[in-house]
C-alpha cells in the first residue's frame, strides 16, 4: 500500500487523525513515530494525519515513503493574492498534503463560515488536486427539533445547486453531529448508518455515479471502544478521530477495529 492508494476509491476504511491546533514539534514525532510502528501490521486500514499548518513540512519529511497520507484542516476558498494569514491550496500541495478539512464545524461556528463559502473551498481543493474531507451535521437542537437531515440535505445541496453533482465524484464527506464532538457523547451506529445512507441518497439523487465514488466517514468522539461498533457497518466508510488521535494507543487502537478483510 502506498499513499498514492488512499484515495475514496481505495476499498479499505480510513480512519483520519484531526490533530486540530495540538502539537509541538517534539511531540508530534513521537506521535508519528508511535502511528507508524502501530500501523505496520495493519493493512486493512488507510490513515490520513490532518496537522496544523507549521508541521506541513515535519509530517512531509517524517511520513514520506510510508503508507500514511497527510493533510492540513483547512484552506482558503482563493488561489493567492492579498489575504493575510490564509493559506492556498497549491501551498499544500508543495508540501505533498492529499487531503484537507473542509467546514469543519469548529470553524464554519468560530468564523461563521457559511455553506457557499465551503463548497468555494472544496471545489478549491478539488481543482488542485487535493481530497477534501467534507464535514456536514446537525447541533443538538436541531436534532432534538427532528431537522437533522434538513440541515445536513442544505449542506450538501449548497455544493449540488451550484457545482452539480458530480462535484462529489472522488471525494470524502464526514458526518459530525456538532453535539457529538469533543462530548464523549458519540453517536450510536443507528444514528450514524441513518445519516450516512441519506447522504449518499442526497448525492445519489443528483448524480448517482458521484455517490458511488464517495467515502463517508463518521466523527464526533470516536474512541477505541465505540470505534468497533461504528467500523462494523457497512455504510462507514471510515472515521475522522479529534482527540484519541493525539494518543497512539488509542489511535492503533481505532484503527485495529476496522475487521480485518472488510471491504467497502
Ligand atoms: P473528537 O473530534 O474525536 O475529539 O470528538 C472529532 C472531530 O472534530 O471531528
Amino acid at each position: 500500500m502506498s499513499r498514492s492508494d488512499i484515495t475514496p476509491l481505495s476499498p479499505r476504511k480510513l480512519v483520519v487523525a484531526n490533530w486540530k491546533m495540538h502539537g509541538s514539534l517534539v511531540r508530534n514525532q513521537a506521535l508519528l513515530d508511535g502511528y507508524l510502528q502501530g500501523l505496520q501490521s495493519l493493512p486493512q486500514t488507510d490513515v490520513v494525519v490532518c496537522v496544523p499548518y507549521p508541521y506541513l513540512a515535519q509530517v512531509q519529511s517524517a511520513l514520506a515513503g510510508t503508507a500514511v497520507a497527510w493533510g492540513a484542516q483547512n484552506i482558503a476558498k482563493y488561489e493567492e493574492g492579498a489575504y493575510t494569514g490564509e493559506v492556498s491550496a497549491e501551498m499544500l500541495r508543495d508540501f505533498g498534503a492529499h487531503h484537507v478539512i473542509i467546514g469543519h464545524s469548529e470553524r464554519s461556528t468560530a468564523y461563521c463560515e457559511s455553506d457557499e463559502n465551503i463548497a468555494e473551498k472544496f471545489m478549491m481543493a478539488k481543482r488542485h488536486g487535493l481530497i477534501p474531507i467534507l464535514c456536514v451535521g446537525e447541533t443538538l437542537l436541531e436534532r432534538e427539533a427532528g431537522v437533522m437531515e434538513r440541515v445536513v440535505g442544505k449542506q450538501l445541496e449548497t455544493i449540488i445547486r451550484l457545482f452539480g453533482g458530480e462535484a462529489f465524484a472522488h471525494t470524502i464527506v464526514s458526518y459530525e453531529p456538532i453535539w457529538a464532538i469533543g462530548t464523549g457523547l458519540a453517536a450510536s451506529a443507528e444514528q450514524a448508518v441513518a445519516m450516512h445512507q441519506f447522504i449518499r441518497d442526497t448525492v445519489a439523487a443528483a448524480d448517482k455515479t458521484a455517490a458511488d465514488s464517495l467515502k463517508i466517514l463518521y466523527g464526533g468522539s470516536v474512541n477505541p471502544q465505540n470505534a468497533v461498533q461504528l467500523l462494523n457497518q457497512k455504510e462507514i466508510d471510515g472515521a475522522l478521530v479529534g482527540r484519541c488521535s493525539l494518543d497512539v494507543e488509542q489511535f492503533i487502537k481505532i484503527c485495529q477495529a476496522v475487521p480485518e478483510n472488510s471491504v467497502i
